[in-house]
């Protein structure tokens, strides 16, 4: 399991946070910046971290910005992505169950650190229950470039 994460200027903090996460825990991670004191929009990094999902080199992705939200309307025009905004385990788990999310998007300014890693690692260790829900995957794939 390989993991591509990425942040807006709103997000270098809790990202550092989860790599630290990823370090103490193991996990390969790829941390595509940006870091403190530097800013991107959110829609370019978006870009940049899922490519890496959608390009093979990784698993999944996890994007931080303010609300979140930015970075999952975002990554949501790229094909073969599917990216949950979450800020609660619930959600964080069944949209790995029921909607085979590749990528977890966290607000930082609604998320403390603590949750978020949370997130991550129900996100990550929850598989895709496939069955009667990848007909409906194969659906949302399918209102690609609609
Ligand atoms: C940047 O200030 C902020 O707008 C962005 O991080 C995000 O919240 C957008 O959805």
């Amino acid at each position: 399991m390989k993991i591509a994460i990425g942040s807006d200027h709103a997000g270098p903090a809790l990202k550092a946070e989860i790599v630290q996460h990823f370090i103490e825990k193991g996990i390969e991670y790829i941390d595509l910046g940006v870091m403190e004191g530097e800013k991107c929009d959110y829609p370019d990094k978006a870009k940049e971290v899922c490519d890496k999902v959608t390009g093979g080199e990784c698993d999944m992705a996890v994007l931080v910005c303010g609300t979140g939200i930015g970075m999952s309307m975002s990554a949501n025009k790229l094909k073969g992505i599917r990216a949950a905004c979450c800020s609660d385990y619930f959600s964080a788990k069944y949209t790995r169950a029921h909607n085979d999310a590749n990528v977890l998007c966290i607000g930082a300014r609604v998320v403390g650190a603590g949750l978020a890693i949370e997130l991550v690692d129900v996100f990550m260790n929850t598989p895709f229950e496939g069955g009667r829900h990848q007909r409906r995957v194969d659906k949302i794939t399918g209102l690609e470039g609609q």
